[in-house]
């Protein structure tokens, strides 16, 4: 398996907070990566150094080879629009409707026809179970159809690379499968590569090729999800048997 994204030694201070502490991760190819850790361990964080919207005080971002500290800002954009990104909330414009949502990125980036992007719309929404409300008005959808409409966005271009944050937080336990399910679709149908930020474990275990332990602003653990059920440190084991989560004393 050869790696995509490496992160190699990531240090970031926010404010005041050593928030990644020398970070260490490696995504493979078409691999579900999931990253796990408490509320303001630096999941977030992570990942919006994945994407280039934060940049790390030392360390290295590597995506496909190639250190984005060497890559120019037209480089940058150009590595971005390959990535898909599904924010926590969906975060979609509540002005347009559900199509015009998901057509954005295409409007936005691409010179496609209206046809052009009609048929895609049309084709992304089906694949979320949402060809019925091209039409409507986000504000009239539950959460798990909003969050669904932001995958279908998240999609559009067919990045090879997603990064979902929190994808099932909020959902009831039937939505949240279907987001399981379309998480793993994706991987099955188009060979995306994805990285998973979770606190939900069952949806870690049901999406996982391997999970990595955030905690301390480094990876404490990767492994299978097998691993992770069999593990003896007792961080791990208090994350994923699902004790209260207190807040952060780190
Ligand atoms: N722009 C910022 N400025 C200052 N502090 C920040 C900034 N962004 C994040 N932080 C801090 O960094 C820490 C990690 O934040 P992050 O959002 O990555 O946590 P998280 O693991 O995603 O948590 P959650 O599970 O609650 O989403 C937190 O203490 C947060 O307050
Ligand atoms: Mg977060």
């Amino acid at each position: 398996m050869s790696a995509i994204i490496e992160l190699k030694g990531v240090h970031k201070t926010l404010g005041n907070k050593r928030v990644l502490a020398g970070l260490n991760l490696t995504v493979n190819q078409g691999e579900t990566l999931v990253i796990i850790g408490r509320s303001g361990s630096g999941k977030s964080v992570t990942l919006k150094h994945i994407v280039g919207l934060l940049q790390p005080d030392a360390g290295n971002v590597i995506i496909e080879g190639r250190d984005t500290a060497d890559m120019s800002y037209a480089e940058l954009s150009e590595l971005r629009m390959g990535f898909g990104f599904l924010f926590q909330d969906g975060a979609l414009l509540n002005s347009l409707t559900v199509g015009e949502n998901v057509a954005l990125p295409l409007r936005e980036h691409t010179r496609m026809t209206d046809d052009e992007i009609q048929r895609m719309v049309a084709e992304k929404l089906a694949f979320v179970g949402l060809e019925l409300h091209e039409n409507v008005m986000p504000s009239v959808l539950s959460g798990g159809m909003k969050k669904r409409v932001g995958l279908a966005r998240a999609i559009i271009r067919e990045p090879q690379i997603m990064l979902y944050d929190e994808p099932t937080h909020g959902l009831d336990p039937i939505m949240s499968s279907v987001v399981n399910e379309l998480i793993n679709n994706m991987k099955s149908k188009s060979k995306v590569t994805s990285i998973v930020v979770t606190h939900d474990m069952p949806s870690a275990f049901r999406v996982a090729d391997r999970i990595a332990m955030l905690y301390g602003g480094v990876i404490i653990k990767t492994g299978t999800p097998q691993e992770f059920l069999e593990a003896d440190d007792p961080i791990v084991k208090q994350f994923v048997y699902g004790e209260e989560q207190g807040p952060i004393t780190t």
